[in-house]
């Protein structure tokens, strides 16, 4: 009877790893995509894998499924380990029944999500399916919303991670959208709440999968995907580095590398980067490039919304998470997407007790009809409410402009910003000299025989009181003035001295921040 159980075990063992067969996996392959069980060995460091539930089969009899059962369901799950840390895991396999979700599958997906809930490691989703099992009904539809709950319950708990490698339709984008950072591939992944087909149907618009839901489409426009990558190798490598910035539960720090860039490295190259000119742009990748840890800026959603730059970096071989204005895209305004983008990123740094760096040149909120119409008070208020709940360590450097409201959003004293630097580039100003003279010097313009030396003369008093740092700085909402080669050293001091910071917000179930 052992030896009996123990072929039989052997067999089904086999089964799973076959998945749907040789024909669907080499059409996998012919769609330059990998496997399920491909990607799992990708991902993890080797030999690491620990699969769970490789033989469960789904329960279906309805549409001659009863024939039609593969041990593991369409969904590899289980544990292992990326750079030596445990992540928990699960793979779609869309060589079984097209990856869709059973009720079973759905289960064997909620238990890994569990565990790695329970053991506070992180949970990565590799998403290729045709979503909702179409003859198992509503038992599929309660199994996406078994995960969308676990999903919201893990959620700044432990980081959840959600590769799209091929298709994600329907309400199953749910999951991955309630999840940390979705990564995307170009050509093979899409995510759409309504496909092609019903679009052109309900509103006429002849649209592609591509356009509509592909991943340079999320990218770029719609800011649901985080990452696009080139192909699923690519994607798994990009999970692995993403991982390699973050702490694997809430209670925990970020892991540290070792720091070959000399901690008090001054570059002098710095001094040169803001332009003469105030309106003149410039990229702020220069600077974060030349004062973080080198090669360790790894951007965040850098297609979208560029006018605020999102990323983690490191900084004395530690974690840190970037958010900069960026002058070279619409002047460093906020706007709509900028605030979503950069409110989100500041959420997540929180979260996971990853300090903040920001690096402030803004000039203002971006103004217009479009603007206001679609709600930039309330998204605007969101960039201004994560920084304000944020207790996780927050420095500051302002490098040029900080005009108005966005002063005060841009992690500023006031919202309990830790260390707050300005460089003597910066102007701290409720608005640019232009805007104020002709504001307040209207009437004194108007009547004035010689306008222009008026308003010349005014400029040049306005910017002699506000264009520098040290209004500010006399108050104390700067911590201290310094030179920009400095910056690198201040900050990583900063940190040193912030590593132990407690602070907390009045308990509260939780706070209702602006939609
Ligand atoms: C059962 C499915 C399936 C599904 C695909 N298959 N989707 N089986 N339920 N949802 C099966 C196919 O029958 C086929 O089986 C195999 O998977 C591969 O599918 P193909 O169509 O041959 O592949 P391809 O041409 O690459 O097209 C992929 C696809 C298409 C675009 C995903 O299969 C498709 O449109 N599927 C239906 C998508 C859909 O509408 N799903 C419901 C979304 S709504 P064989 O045996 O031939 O290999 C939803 C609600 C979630 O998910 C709600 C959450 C709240």
């Amino acid at each position: 009877m052992k030896e009996k159980n123990r072929i039989e075990t052997r067999r089904r063992i086999e089964a799973a790893r076959a998945g749907g067969g040789e024909a669907r996996i080499d059409r996998q392959h012919s769609a330059g995509k990998l496997t399920a069980r491909e990607r799992i060995e990708v991902l993890l460091d080797e030999g690491t894998f620990q699969e769970m539930d490789a033989l469960v089969t789904h329960r279906c009899n309805d549409f001659g499924m009863a024939e039609r059962k593969v041990p593991g369901d369409g969904v590899v799950t289980g544990w292992g380990e990326v750079d030596g840390r445990r992540i928990f895991l699960y793979s779609q396999d869309f060589t079984v029944e097209g990856g869709s979700l059973s009720a079973t599958n759905a289960a064997k997906i909620c238990k890994v999500m569990e565990m790695a809930l329970k053991v506070g490691a992180p949970m990565i989703g590799l998403n290729d399916s045709g979503g909702a099992r179409i003859q198992e009904g509503v038992a599929s539809l309660g199994g996406y919303a078994d995960i969308f709950l676990r999903n919201t319950l893990a959620s700044g708990v432990i980081p959840q991670l959600s590769g799209i490698l091929g298709p994600c339709a329907g309400g199953a984008v749910y999951s991955p959208a309630l999840t940390d950072f979705v990564f995307m591939v170009d050509g093979s992944s899409y995510m759409f709440v309504t496909g092609p087909n019903v679009v052109k149907t309900v509103t006429h618009e002849e649209v592609t999968q591509e356009q509509l839901g592909g991943a340079s489409t999320h990218s770029s426009k719609s800011g649901v995907s985080h990452f696009r990558c080139r192909d699923d190798r690519h994607c798994l490598e990009e999970i692995r580095d993403v991982l390699s910035y973050l702490p694997s539960n809430n209670l925990e720090s970020p892991p540290e590398r070792e720091c070959t860039d000399p901690i008090d490295r001054a570059d002098p190259e710095l001094t040169t980067i803001i332009p003469d000119h105030r309106e003149k742009p410039y990229d702020m990748h220069e600077v974060l490039r030349r004062v973080i840890d080198q090669d360790s800026l790894l951007e965040v959603q850098p297609e979208f919304a560029r006018n605020i730059i999102t990323a983690f970096a490191r900084m004395d071989g530690k974690s840190v998470g970037i958010v900069a204005n960026q002058p070279s895209v619409l002047a460093g305004c906020l706007d709509i997407h900028a605030s979503v983008k950069a409110a989100r990123f500041v959420r997540f740094l929180d979260c996971f007790n990853i300090p903040i760096i920001t690096f402030v040149d803004v000039p203002g909120f971006l103004p217009g009809t479009d603007q206001e119409w679609n709600g930039i008070i309330s998204n605007g208020a969101k960039l201004l409410y994560a920084y304000c709940e944020a207790t996780v360590p927050k420095l500051t450097v302002i490098t040029r402009k900080a005009y108005g409201g966005a002063y005060d959003v841009m992690s500023s004293k006031h919202i309990r910003g830790d260390l707050n630097f300005a460089w003597p580039s910066a102007e701290i100003a409720v608005m640019g000299a232009p805007g104020a003279v002709e504001i307040l010097f209207r009437k004194e313009l108007a009547s004035a025989e010689n306008p222009e030396e008026i308003a010349t003369a005014r400029t040049e008093e306005y910017e002699g009181l506000f264009a520098n740092p040290f209004t500010a700085a006399e108050r104390g909402y700067i911590d201290a003035v310094i030179e920009e080669p400095e910056t690198r050293s201040r900050l990583i001091e900063g940190l040193r001295l912030l590593a132990g910071k407690r602070d907390q917000n009045p308990p509260k179930k939780h706070g209702n921040g602006p939609q």
